[in-house]
């Protein structure tokens, strides 16, 4: 039986968690979860919000799913999320934006993926302040870097029977980063052939995405366009209740919703687990699990469907009666 480790957050994260694991015991597929309690809850106890303890558990385990937990403000501690992708140089956030039923959105045809590099650009980090007026931030490309998140997409488009990856840059202004960002994308693009490409600046990007954004398919994008690029896909699917995510490196991955852990309906049994739960089916799929993959995404569609949501959705259902929806679901042929 495979182990993944569960970081059940703080928040709604345990809410939340406790439903999606619900539903991937009742659709019958067996995994040991290690679970690990991380966030606010645990600086009491072990002083920090991300005890070594999960890490450990990570790096031995290779594949975590994980709910949302809060980051303390204004008491000294690094962000967890931050933290965690550091650490096991969880060098691609992968976020899958696609339409569910039932979820009213301005576009049907959404089915976009956005691959964003994880670990250099503006968000190295390197800026300095020439003089009392003036601020500097460097922007950071590296062939290493970029060459491993292309490959990343373009891997992503052929396990995933995607048609086509378009990089996303402003190559025409800044020639050197951008220019070497697009460069390392048409190189590794030479060993996809079956893969189409396409190159689009990112403002041209943001205006297509609003207007007909079901022209494309799989994006990767440095990694502050990619920032800002996956918050709009999310917008066009419906937002933080079911905007899905992961971020992936070499040896590990962390599968996590987008959304934060929703302090002001914390312990109210309101919480929406579709995002966790689409996190989890992403997760399965990497595992290939693809059969239960299946079955689970089919059962929530269904439950959608029905509509049956939780009230961030303009529903009534509680986080407990829509799992239990779900699991009902997963009976039906
Ligand atoms: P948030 O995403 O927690 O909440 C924003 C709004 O969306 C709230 O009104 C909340 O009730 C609602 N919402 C979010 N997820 C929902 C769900 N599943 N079902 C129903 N409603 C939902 O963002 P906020 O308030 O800015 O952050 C709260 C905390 O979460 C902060 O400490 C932040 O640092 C942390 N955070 C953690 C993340 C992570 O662990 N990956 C990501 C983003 C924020």
């Amino acid at each position: 039986m495979r182990t993944v480790t569960l970081i059940n957050g703080d928040g709604i994260g345990p809410e939340i968690s406790d439903a999606v694991v619900k539903i991937i015991e009742a659709s019958g597929l067996k995994i040991h979860w290690d679970v690990q309690t991380a966030g606010e809850d645990v600086i009491s106890q072990e002083g920090v919000p991300l005890p070594e303890r999960v890490l450990n558990s990570v790096k031995k385990n290779k594949i975590a799913l994980k709910a949302p937990v809060t980051t303390p403000i204004g008491k000294g501690f690094r962000s967890v999320n931050v933290q965690l992708r550091k650490e096991l140089d969880l060098y691609a956030n992968l976020r899958p934006c696609k339409n569910l039923p039932n979820v009213k959105t301005r576009f049907d045809n959404v089915d976009i993926v956005v691959i964003r590099e994880n670990t250099e650009d503006l968000y190295a980090g390197i800026e300095r302040q020439v003089d009392a007026d003036t601020a500097e931030s460097i922007k950071i490309i590296t062939r290493k870097a970029s060459e491993r998140i292309c490959k990343f997409a373009f891997d992503y488009a052929v396990n995933n029977k995607r048609r086509e990856v378009c990089v996303v840059t402003k190559a025409n202004i800044m020639k050197l980063s951008d220019g070497l960002f697009l460069d390392c994308f048409r190189r590794v693009a030479q060993d996809y052939p079956k893969i189409n490409t396409r190159e689009i600046l990112v403002d041209n990007l943001c205006m297509q995405l609003v207007q007909k954004p079901e022209q494309f398919d799989v994006l990767v994008l440095p990694n502050l366009y990619g920032d800002i690029v996956s918050d709009l896909c999310a917008g066009l699917i419906g937002g933080l209740g079911v905007a899905q995510g992961a971020n992936i490196g070499l040896d590990c991955a962390v599968f996590e919703p987008v959304h934060g852990s929703a302090p002001d309906i914390k312990g109210q049994n309101k919480a929406n687990p579709t995002a966790l739960l689409l996190s989890a089916v992403e997760m399965l799929r990497y595992m290939k699990e693809f059969e239960y993959a299946e079955k689970i995404e089919k059962a929530l569609f269904r439950t959608l469907s029905a509509g049956i949501c939780t009230a961030d959705l303009g529903g009534s259902a509680s986080t407990t009666e829509f799992r239990d929806a779900v699991i009902l679901n997963l009976q039906q042929p």
